[in-house]
């Protein structure tokens, strides 16, 4: 029988990446705090209802890529497809409509979409997902693209555009659609197959179509900030004078649409240059609707998801150095039984104290141990031999000047000290 595998489109994440995954997460954490947002855990599966509500129909990601289930009871569950729809459904749930207005969220989540697997697209991803909740105002979107930009720098990374949109609300959108249509039925022989559906069930993103002979249409097609209504036109002009004024470099992009429905106004994406196709590191955008859609009340809200995943791929692409784990600072060798156990009681000591502390295991010559003690870079290492044992000392080793010490139990804290802070603590 093969041995089982890991489904594919998910990842390992190995311990070598972690500084990385550690850096990228501690930057977030430190932007959210500066920008005061705090953190919410949601679980990790929800009433599949959420979601099937929560996105829209004739998007891809409820039609195709959800992972739904029944657990024995028989209740039907989905595993989180996105951040937004349960953070909502979250602030409507316990009730934060009673609390100070916007409601400042961020989270750290997996995400699972059946999706096809290709470099920075995975089953599984990691996001750091944000929603600002109860409040229109428009500073408060310039806010939220602004904790994303700056986070994103403050990682390190460099050669990335923010890109820029509205989409305008239900008062103009459905005036917006129908010309889109009306422009996409007079080349409907020109257009895919997928945008000829699309146009039937979901006209915003046929703007989104990457089949080179729909690229003429789309070049053609009706923009939709130029059908905005005046509460509309008025949000987006104040969106663009508060990033101008916060020097963020936007780019107008009348074709970002984004893939999920619940988006009303402003949209945004920022993309990084040399990770591949998957370039979006984040995107987000405004979903006024969403609450009432979801059966609460009218709430306005804005917020954006940035792919961790993608992240580290493009600080590894961009060579950013955050260095490995520390090494220990100690090694225990030991020589017999009784030794071994002397060892054992006096890592725990060492490790309570404060020390990095690595022992050996099982029974080896003390010369494979040494090597061992080597390889791993400990600057000590403290041998408990069978004789050492008897007499109830240790010897210390200074691994670098190869000197060394036979002391008693008690010696051997001071000496540690000595040698380690000789060189700045190991
Ligand atoms: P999204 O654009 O679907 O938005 O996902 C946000 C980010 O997650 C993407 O820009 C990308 O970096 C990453 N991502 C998405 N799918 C994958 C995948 N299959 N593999 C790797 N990374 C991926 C949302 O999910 C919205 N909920 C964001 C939002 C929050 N809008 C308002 N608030």
């Amino acid at each position: 029988m093969a041995a089982p595998r890991r489904p594919r489109g998910t990842r390992d994440i190995l311990p070598e990446e972690q500084p990385l995954w550690r850096h990228a997460v501690g930057r977030v954490d430190d932007a959210c705090e500066r920008f005061g947002y705090r953190r919410l855990t949601t679980p990790t599966f929800e009433a599949a209802s959420l979601f099937l509500r929560g996105v829209g129909e004739g998007t891809e990601l409820r039609d195709e890529q959800m992972y739904v289930f029944r657990d024995p009871g028989g209740e039907e569950l989905a595993l989180r497809a996105e951040g937004t729809a349960p953070f909502v459904r979250a602030y409507l749930e316990l009730g934060m409509r009673v609390l100070p207005q916007p409601v400042k969220l961020y989270g750290i989540m997996e995400v699972f979409r059946f999706e096809r697997p290709q470099a920075g697209r995975f089953r599984e991803h990691r996001q750091w997902n944000v929603e600002a909740i109860g409040e229109a105002d428009p500073a408060l979107d310039a806010e939220v693209i602004s904790l994303a930009w700056t986070t994103l720098q403050e990682m390190g990374l460099g050669r990335l555009s923010l890109q820029l949109n509205s989409i305008g609300d239900s008062a103009c959108r459905p005036g917006y659609l129908q010309r889109l249509v009306e422009h996409y039925r007079g080349h409907v022989k020109e257009i895919c197959p997928n945008c000829r559906r699309r146009l039937e069930i979901n006209p915003l993103r046929v703007l989104d179509c990457k089949e080179a002979g729909c690229q003429a249409v789309i070049a053609g097609a009706p923009q939709s900030a130029d059908y905005l209504c005046a509460a509309c036109k008025e949000h987006f002009d104040r969106l663009r004078d508060f990033l101008s004024a916060m020097d963020l470099p936007f780019s107008q992009n009348h074709l970002l649409v984004r893939g999920l429905d619940y988006y009303t106004r402003t949209v945004f994406e920022i993309w990084v240059e040399g990770i591949g196709a998957q370039n979006a590191l984040g995107g987000g955008g405004r979903y006024d609707g969403l609450a009432e859609q979801l059966g609460g009340p009218p709430t306005p809200g804005v917020g954006f998801g940035v792919g961790l995943d993608r992240v580290v791929l493009a600080l590894q692409e961009q060579g950013l150095e955050v260095g490995q784990p520390p090494r220990p600072q100690v090694y225990l060798a030991h020589l017999g039984l009784q030794a071994a156990t002397e060892a054992g009681r006096l890592a725990l000591q060492l490790r309570r104290t404060g020390y990095r502390v690595e022992m050996a295991f099982g029974q080896r010559s003390l010369k494979a141990q040494l090597r061992a003690a080597d390889r791993g870079g400990a600057a000590v290492t403290l041998i408990l031999g069978e004789e050492e044992s008897r007499r109830g000392t240790v010897v210390v080793r200074d691994m670098a000047a190869s000197d060394q010490w036979e002391l008693s139990r008690e010696e051997v804290f001071a000496k540690l000290a000595e040698v380690l802070d000789g060189r700045g603590g190991g």
